[in-house]
């Protein structure tokens, strides 16, 4: 090309982006008419610059691409100068000059990590979710990135799959409001401000049903199924705005997600009117072969281009065999054109064109990261995130006069703390310990440290200095659970137990110390089967990995500082046997009776119990409360009614807390069969003590809307059960008609 056409297109870039009397569509569209075929299939490659391994790695002299006009954009690059020193290679050695787009896993927190999503689910706060992505987003964009790959809205009721730890947890309501919050954080009210990004519903879909818990397993499910549990999260992001979305590794039905029509034209792009653009997972394409579903990699992209997948991430194929299969009219260019102006739409959202490097500024980045002010919030989060689980005779909190044994491989820990996806979090010096954080509250002569064990060997000479500190100290505490590795992706366990010597390590201790209390603090990114621990210790509290400022938090949780409020939004087994296991279940026709629970030949196992150790919505206070007073507003309501229901809830205890209020209801006969318990709502409310407070609801027949067996999103008129609870267990015991 010739250097006066170079310095057209270089000033059709500057104006494209000033913003003269047009709109982002028809700014992508003027630039659209001067770029070439090859150039439009640039736009839809995505390569890695391996500052994080997050996939198999797949080495690739990215900057010949980019140099090319290959490549519209990376992952795993990040800080201001580097982001800046690519973008500069992209934008002033091509044609037109194009800005890349930057996306990294930013997944609970970038810098300033706060606990993994499925401990921020169990704070059941909306505000703090959307606060801490907006905080992970404040980072992020400081550092050149414009796009996270988070929220994930899987969701996930087998503890197995490691990636339960990524999202938030097993319920439908749920896990929708989170990805509204999710997806205010992330972008924010206006996305051409420098601080905000672009977020993606991931992974579409199905990926939480893994067959056997085992990562990127085969999944089957009705499609009555994926309507009202596995797809409603992802709705929410799309009314919420999301402005992207990623394809999941697993097949559904046995159709591999990547290359499915169904899920991502018909019912992402057709029913549910998504606009923005769709990023394969990391080789997803490429995995169309083993799958069985493509033939080669030509194929794989002709699947993935017709299946709605815009962005190539990491696999070579669209960068390869888009323009042949264009060529042999295997594709319609216009696909091609389609996805290339989504994705230009989206820089030109987020401002590139105004200014490539608008998010690259080293000034702001020293400014932003670890605030003070971020960190608080990871504190607070942490705190709010943790579940007591056990209290037996007041446990906790923890009298400070007292010495404690500190015992555990997680004690002194900085590194695991921060869970899987750290993000750039720093593992090592920026995250407070559990010992770090007891500093606050107790003298240095007050703590008994020994380690006892590693996380996994089979090395048991700590043991001895460890029972000697808890024989000497007055009371014990274990900070004990995984390692951040074993949850995440790739990472399913078959075996749900605490690893390793941990729990010989807890039950030689309480040998030697029968009478002595013992607070075990967890750390993990999974429910685990904590059957044996339950009657060793005297209080459990389950802290997930709770983030840069996890240590703090927990000391402020153990010494009452902060009363603990989060819920279980997920099921924590008795054993991996009665998994998959969770509490919106169908009742079967063949239910345990509750006056004859050992009846025959009924739906139950003959070895344990079909009931969990921990229920959905568990979780302890150091306060009590008390629920009284149910009211209905009517006992039945016609299509276009709202009932209201109400209840008192009064702290009884010695101290103000929160309460996570939530409501329920059950749909008693169905033209499907409906579940035995549906969360429909619920509230977090702060009483002081002796204070009491009405908690109202209201429902419409909206809100009782389901799939039929005809895929019609529909309410049926009948009997429902409704109860407003402090957990889902609980038996109903008041009900409407709706007619
Ligand atoms: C694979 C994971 O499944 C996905 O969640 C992540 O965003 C990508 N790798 C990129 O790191």
């Amino acid at each position: 090309m010739k250097r006066i056409t170079l310095y057209f297109c270089f000033l059709f870039v500057l104006w494209a982006g000033s913003g003269f009397a047009q709109n982002n569509e028809a700014k992508v569209d003027s630039l659209m008419n001067l770029m070439t075929l090859e150039e439009k299939i640039g736009q839809t490659v995505m390569y890695g610059g391996g500052w994080s391994v997050t996939g198999p790695t797949t080495k690739t002299d990215y900057v010949k691409y980019i140099k090319a006009g290959s490549v519209g954009a990376m992952l795993n690059v990040y800080t201001a100068k580097a982001t800046r020193d690519l973008q500069k290679t992209a934008v002033e050695n091509t044609r037109l000059g194009i800005p890349l787009l930057f996306g990294y896993d930013v997944i609970h927190g970038h810098r300033t990590i706060f606990p993994i999503n499925l401990g921020l689910a169990a704070s059941w706060d909306i505000n703090l979710i959307e606060q801490t992505s907006r905080i992970a987003a404040e980072e992020a964009s400081a550092e050149g990135l414009h796009w996270t790959f988070a929220p994930m809205l899987d969701i996930a009721r087998d503890p197995r799959w490691g990636r339960i730890s990524e999202g938030s947890g097993e319920d439908v309501y749920l896990a929708s409001v989170m990805a509204k919050a999710y997806v205010r954080g992330f972008q924010g009210d206006d996305l051409s401000k420098n601080n905000t990004i672009l977020a993606t519903a991931k992974h579409f879909v199905g990926y939480g049903a893994a067959q056997a818990g085992r990562d990127y397993h085969t999944v089957n499910m009705g499609e009555g199924e994926l309507r009202n549990v596995y797809l409603p999260p992802f709705k929410a992001a799309v009314d919420a705005g999301v402005e992207t979305f990623m394809t999941a590794f697993n097949e559904l039905n046995g159709v591999p997600s990547t290359g499915d029509k169904f899920i991502f034209r018909d019912i992402l792009r057709g029913e549910w009117g998504f606009e923005g653009f769709v990023v394969s997972d990391y080789t997803a394409i490429n995995e169309l072969i083993p799958h069985g579903f493509a033939k080669d990699s030509t194929d794989a992209a002709r699947l993935a281009m017709l299946a709605g997948t815009d962005m190539d991430m990491m696999g070579h194929v669209y960068r390869k065999h888009l323009k042949e299969l264009i060529t042999d009219g295997k594709i319609d260019v216009n696909l091609v054109n389609e996805s290339s102006r989504k994705i230009l739409l989206a820089k030109f959202k987020l401002g590139l064109f105004d200014d490539p490097y608008r998010y690259s500024d080293e000034k702001r980045q020293t400014e932003t990261i670890y605030k003070p002010e971020f960190l608080k919030v990871a504190r607070e989060s942490a705190a709010a995130s943790s579940v007591l689980l056990k209290n037996d005779n007041k446990s906790l909190p923890l009298d400070r006069t007292k010495t404690i044994a500190l015992i555990g491989p997680l004690a002194k820990d900085d590194y695991h703390i921060n869970g899987n996806w750290g993000g750039a979090g720093d593992r090592q010096g920026k995250s407070i310990s559990v010992f770090e954080g007891l500093q606050d509250y107790l003298k240095a002569n007050q703590i008994l440290y020994a380690k006892g064990c590693d996380i996994l060997s089979d090395d048991e000479s700590g043991f001895e200095e460890a029972i000697a500190a808890a024989k000497k100290a007055d009371v014990v505490v274990l900070v004990m659970g995984e390692d951040h590795g074993m949850s995440g992706e790739a990472a399913s366990r078959t075996n749900l137990k605490i690893p390793g010597l941990q729990p010989k390590l807890i039950q030689k201790i309480r040998e030697a110390v029968p009478n002595k209390k013992i607070v075990l603090v967890l750390m993990n990114g999974r429910p685990l089967n904590l059957s044996d621990e339950v009657d060793q210790v005297d209080a459990i509290l389950e802290a997930w990995f709770p983030g840069s400022m996890g240590g703090s938090g927990i000391a402020d949780l153990l010494y009452g500082a902060y009363n603990p409020s989060g819920k279980l939004t997920v099921t924590f087994p008795r054993n991996v046997g009665q998994v998959p296991i969770y509490y919106n279940m169908k009742n079967t026709g063949r239910p345990i009776p509750e006056s004859n629970p050992t009846e025959d030949y009924k739906s139950n196992y003959i070895d344990a119990p079909n009931t969990p150790l921990f229920v959905f919505g568990h979780g302890l206070s150091y306060t009590s409360f008390e629920y009284s007073d149910f009211k209905l507003s009517s006992e039945s309501i016609g299509f276009e009614d709202t009932l209201t229901a109400s209840v008192t809830v009064s702290n009884t205890g010695d101290v103000d807390g929160h309460e996570i209020v939530q409501l329920y209801i059950h749909d008693k006969v169905g033209s499907v069969t409906r579940p035995v318990k549906e969360l429909k709502g619920f509230e977090k409310i702060w009483l002081k003590k002796g204070e009491r407070q009405t908690v109202s609801f209201t429902i419409t027949a909206e809100d009782l809307k389901f799939y039929n067996n005809s895929m019609q999103f529909t309410v049926e008129p009948g009997a429902f059960e409704i109860a407003i609870a402090p957990s889902s267990d609980f038996k109903f015991e008041h009900g409407f008609i709706l007619n």
